[in-house]
């Protein structure tokens, strides 16, 4: 009985410390209803310059049927959003460091990812469900049958909180200042997926109420970008 014990006891601490380098290593963590998935650290040097990614870079709209990678992903998340500096500072600028935009990961076929939908967690670099299913058909019929959205492995999507600009910034913040820092972080993902061998193209045609009813976005976001990735 006494040996039935101990060896319950060291069982017990090797699944636990198991569990935690799961979580830690990019796997994931069932916390209530919502899979979470801490993302592999992205890399801060590559191949390919600034100068060849822009370049080369090109909206692409035909996309072979192969997974990405979650380190891929990972770093497309981080290019468009990821947090770099100690005070919250992001790799896109934004007006008095406001940071209205959300991020959603639209995944269909990620290796090691179930498919699904996922909202980007900057502070943390982690993704966070929001929809268990693959949406990839009924977004696609949202953005008016462009096939790149069902076909692409993955999509970004990106709405905006605008009240976080415009209880500072005013109308102002409204019509010009959310759109200007999308376009930053939008770009970061165009170069970031060239650099990545990866292709995109920002769609702007959607049906709004639509594509927001699909998302099954809050009240309080509204939608604005979007952008497949994959190999092309
Ligand atoms: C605001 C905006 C909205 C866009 N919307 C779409 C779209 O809905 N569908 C599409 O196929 N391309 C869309 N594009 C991509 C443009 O068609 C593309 O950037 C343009 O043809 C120039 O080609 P390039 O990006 O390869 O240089 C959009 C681009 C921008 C900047």
């Amino acid at each position: 009985m006494r040996l039935l014990l101990i060896f319950f006891i060291i069982f017990s601490a090797c699944d636990s410390k198991a569990s935690k380098n799961k979580a830690s290593n990019a796997s994931e963590k069932k916390g209530g209803q919502q899979l979470t998935y801490i993302l592999p650290a992205p890399k801060t040097n590559g191949n390919i310059s600034v100068e060849k990614a822009l370049a080369d870079r090109r909206s692409h709209r035909n996309f072979q049927n192969k997974a990405i990678s979650i380190d891929q992903l990972s770093q497309i998340l981080w290019a468009a959003y990821g947090v770099t500096s100690p005070n919250g500072f992001r790799t896109a600028p934004s007006a008095g460091a406001l940071y209205p935009l959300e991020i959603y990961a639209i995944v269909g076929n990620v290796e090691k990812i179930e498919p699904g939908v996922y909202k980007y967690i900057p502070e943390e670099h982690k993704i966070v469900r929001t929809i268990d299913k693959d949406i990839r058909e009924a977004l696609c019929e949202a953005t008016l049958g462009q096939k790149m959205v069902r076909e692409a492995p993955a999509s970004i999507f990106y709405s905006a909180i605008f009240s976080k600009i415009t209880e500072r910034y005013g109308e102002r913040g409204r019509e010009r200042y959310v759109y200007m820092g999308l376009g930053h972080s939008a770009q970061n993902i165009y170069l970031q997926a060239e650099a990545l061998q990866l292709g995109t193209c920002a769609i702007g045609a959607f049906i709004d109420s639509r594509v927001s009813q699909v998302l099954q976005l809050p009240a309080n976001e509204e939608p604005l970008y979007l952008m497949p990735i994959g190999y092309y």
